[in-house]
């Protein structure tokens, strides 16, 4: 992936490479495992609709302006708005960003770990499976045991914070010693794995009884869900849509920066927008037909992934083989976005504050390893930190398309993203417009929105 060396600054090697690495960032658990229950939680169809508006309207102009701030600098997030930005306080964002940066890596990564455990157990599951019983059970039975399995797991103390920490060392290994090559050798071969597992999935889902209110639920809007909550419902879509792209704390800006010239920002940025939103649309027609088919609650919460995808593999004929292959795809997926976040941290140490690579990602892996082992002992932590992103991402997106849409000289944005005349970007006025005016007033507006209904919960007579 990142080739160069001898003092000269590394990039990608390909546009593959490109695309390949910004879509591993952007591929992962929150396709897969916080997409659905997110959704799940906020009513299906109408939240889907409005998330994919976000993606359109507002994310793939964030990520764009991602790419333009990180190329055209050729530094890490802070370093990036204080070449572009001298003297001025933009250098702030950035810094913002590294502060998501360990929050989010702190509770992704214990997510990450669940996988291993799952992977473990499914083929304990697989060599038990007679003893088990499985196949005696009606599906409540099914559907108890993997839930008292989530359960019990999630409750005891060493098993999450070893498998987390396991995760922790991998990614701080891959990001010091530089084989992100070998990740994109494998990420080109496994993503497209992953991609045809979920699809057998989504058959197998669909061929169980009771499977298409599951679709319904995905697919139709049915705006009365939305009217009981609605702006905590459009706060968590705006939310999930950032974090699901890896928009709003820097990541892009620093993988933009080890973009070559030569590249196509925009259709980079395309690509990556729809293979992420393919993958989680996929995820949830994987998901919420068994869902249905099993008595599931579609609002269930975070374990919900982890009960529903045991449920359908075991009902498969040789189903936990199909487990194991998975949860080792989930698994890798989640890698190839850890590593992205820690780049963030990484990147800001070395060239911010002046210290080697090794040294700047032992210390951001131990001090994120703290944060962690706090997140899976602490359930109350763990939520704070999970819900967070809803909220710095976007705020990190708002000053971000500010920067680009009213700060930084428009013939720099123009040029970034035309490649310096290579292409047309006949797009750019709608780019411009989107990135003035639509993103940041969206934001505003949605902000004030939740500032005000958290004021009006906490003092109910303001409302009237
Ligand atoms: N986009 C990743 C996912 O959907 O799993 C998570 C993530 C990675 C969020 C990098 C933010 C980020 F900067």
């Amino acid at each position: 992936m990142l080739q160069g060396g001898n003092g000269e600054r590394d990039s990608f090697s390909s546009k593959f490479g490109v695309i390949a690495a910004a879509a591993g960032s952007a591929i992962g658990l929150g396709n897969i495992w916080r997409f659905p229950y997110v959704l799940g939680q906020n009513g299906g169809g109408a939240f889907l609709l409005i998330y994919l508006i976000f993606i359109a309207a507002i994310g793939i102009p964030v990520m764009m302006s991602e790419f333009v701030i990180g190329r055209s600098a050729q530094l890490n997030p802070v370093g990036a708005f204080k070449k572009l930005a001298p003297g001025k306080k933009w250098h702030l964002i950035g810094l913002l960003g590294v502060v998501s940066a360990f929050i989010i890596l702190a509770f992704y990564t214990v997510v990450a770990g669940w996988t291993l455990e799952y992977l473990v157990q499914s083929v304990k599951w697989m060599i038990m499976s007679n003893k088990i019983g499985f196949s005696q059970m009606d599906n409540h039975a099914v559907r108890s045991f993997f839930s008292n399995h989530y359960e019990s797991f999630i409750s005891g103390i060493w098993r999450p914070i070893i498998w987390f920490l396991l995760m922790m060392f991998f990614t701080g290994y891959i990001v010091v010693s530089g084989v992100k090559n070998g990740i994109e050798k494998y990420a080109k071969v496994l993503m497209p794995v992953l991609l045809v597992l979920l699809l057998v999935l989504v058959v197998r889902s669909l061929s169980l009884e009771g499977s298409r209110e599951g679709l319904r639920f995905l697919f139709k809007p049915n705006f009365s869900t939305i009217r009981e909550a609605p702006v905590k419902i459009i706060i968590e879509a705006l939310g999930q849509a950032f974090f699901s792209l890896s928009i709003g704390m820097g990541t892009l800006i620093t993988y933009g920066s080890y973009i070559r010239k030569k590249e196509n920002l925009a259709t980079t940025a395309v690509n990556v927008a729809v293979a992420d939103t393919l993958i989680a649309v996929i995820a949830g027609m994987a998901i919420f037909p068994a869902v249905f088919a099993f008595g599931i609650d579609p609002g269930e919460g975070p374990d919900l992934v982890y009960i529903t995808l045991p449920v359908i593999f075991q009902s498969m004929s040789g189903g936990l083989i199909w487990a194991f292959m998975f949860f080792l795809l989930l698994c890798f997926a989640a890698l190839t976005s850890t590593i992205s976040v820690l780049e963030v941290i990484v990147a800001y140490f070395s060239e911010q504050l002046d210290m080697s690579r090794k040294k700047a990602t032992v210390l951001a892996t131990v001090s994120v390893g703290f944060l962690g082992i706090i997140c899976t002992v602490s359930p109350k932590f763990f939520g704070v930190f999970n819900a967070s992103p809803d909220l710095l991402l976007p705020l990190g997106g708002f000053f971000i398309v500010l920067f680009i849409g009213w700060f930084l000289a428009g013939n720099k944005s123009r040029d970034e993203l035309s490649s310096g005349g290579i292409y047309k970007a006949r797009y750019y006025r709608l780019f411009i417009f989107l990135v003035k005016f639509v993103a940041p007033l969206a934001i505003a507006f949605l902000f004030a929105l939740g500032v005000y209904s958290r004021v009006i919960t906490l003092f109910p007579k303001i409302g009237g």
